[in-house]
Order: C-alpha cells, then structure tokens, then sequence
C-alpha cells in the first residue's frame, strides 16, 4: 500500500489532524501494538518527510521496565536501549511529559544516534490504562524545527495509538 488514503494539507495544523484521521483509520480494529507503531511510524515519516529525519518508538522494556527499548522506526540506525531519564526519550520516560527540544546538543544527556539530528519531540505513549508503553520520537535536522502545533498535533496521535478501539 504505497498511496496514502487522504491527501495532505499544506497548513501544519490542518496536517497532523488529516494524519491523525489517517492513522485512526489504518490501526483502528489491529489489536497488535507493533502493528499500530510500525504504521504510524511510516505514516508520520511521510507526513513531513522535509522535517522529519527519524520517526519512531521506543517502548518499555517488558523484561526491564527501567529501559526503553527500540521499536518500530523510519530512518537511519537507532540506538537499541535508553534507560529511563537518559536523554531525550529517557526524560520523556521519567517524567511522562512531552519534550521539545530546539538544540538537542545543547540537552545534557543527549544521545546521538544520527549525527545530522539537531532537534528533537518526543511524547509519550500510554495504554489504556494510563501505564506508560513507551515515547513517539521524532528527530529534525533544523534547529528548532518543533513548535506547539508540533506537541498538539504528536501528542493527539499518540493519545490514541493504544486507546483506539
Ligand atoms: N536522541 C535521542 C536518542 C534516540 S535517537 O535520536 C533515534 C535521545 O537523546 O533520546
């Protein structure tokens, strides 16, 4: 399936609701979880394939709930393990909040998985029961390149990931 369902807007906003009606649309009624990751992942790579450099998960560690490990993605090579409150995706973790980075060398901690990244979002993804599954992150090559609308638009797909029936 190599044509998207709906055509994109060209307005941000107006984008990220056209792909979150998207997403809904493909994962709703797939109960498997990596199902649901691996094609958000694919859809949200697309949506901004200008922006986006690297789109992707990282899920708690089932065998060791103090680690996200690597899930579904589109880019280069990912880093396999992140314990909780080490860089980006660690602090997304620990602190179950959104992180917006501008300047991810300036972010203590920081890891470098693909040396072209210079900002960062990440949000995190919880089940239905509200226990946190894992965080959404998405690396830019500009500095700067997430604003509000970026956390509105993420943190709405990631609200339903796991929630939609
Ligand atoms: N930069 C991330 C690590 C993951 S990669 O960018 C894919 C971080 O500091 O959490």
């Amino acid at each position: 399936m190599a044509e998207r369902i709906l055509a994109l807007p060209a307005d941000k906003a107006a984008r990220y609701a056209t792909l979150r009606a998207e997403i809904a649309a493909v994962i709703g009624g797939e109960p498997n979880r990596i199902a649901r990751y691996a094609s958000a992942a694919s859809l949200l790579a697309q949506a901004f394939p200008e922006r986006f450099l690297w789109t992707g998960f990282y899920l708690v560690d089932p065998d060791k709930p103090g680690d996200l490990v690597v899930g579904p993605y589109q880019g280069t090579l990912g880093c396999l393990r992140i314990p909780f409150g080490k860089g980006v995706c660690g602090a997304a973790a620990a602190s179950r909040r959104t992180q917006v980075v501008a300047d991810v060398h300036a972010f203590p901690g920081h890891i470098a998985c693909d040396s072209r990244s210079n900002s960062e979002i990440v949000a995190p993804v919880f089940d239905r029961d509200g226990a946190l599954a894992g965080v959404l992150d998405i690396d830019s090559a500009d500095f700067g390149a997430f604003d509000a609308i970026d956390q509105a638009g993420v943190e709405a797909i990631c609200a339903e990931l796991l929630t939609l029936p």
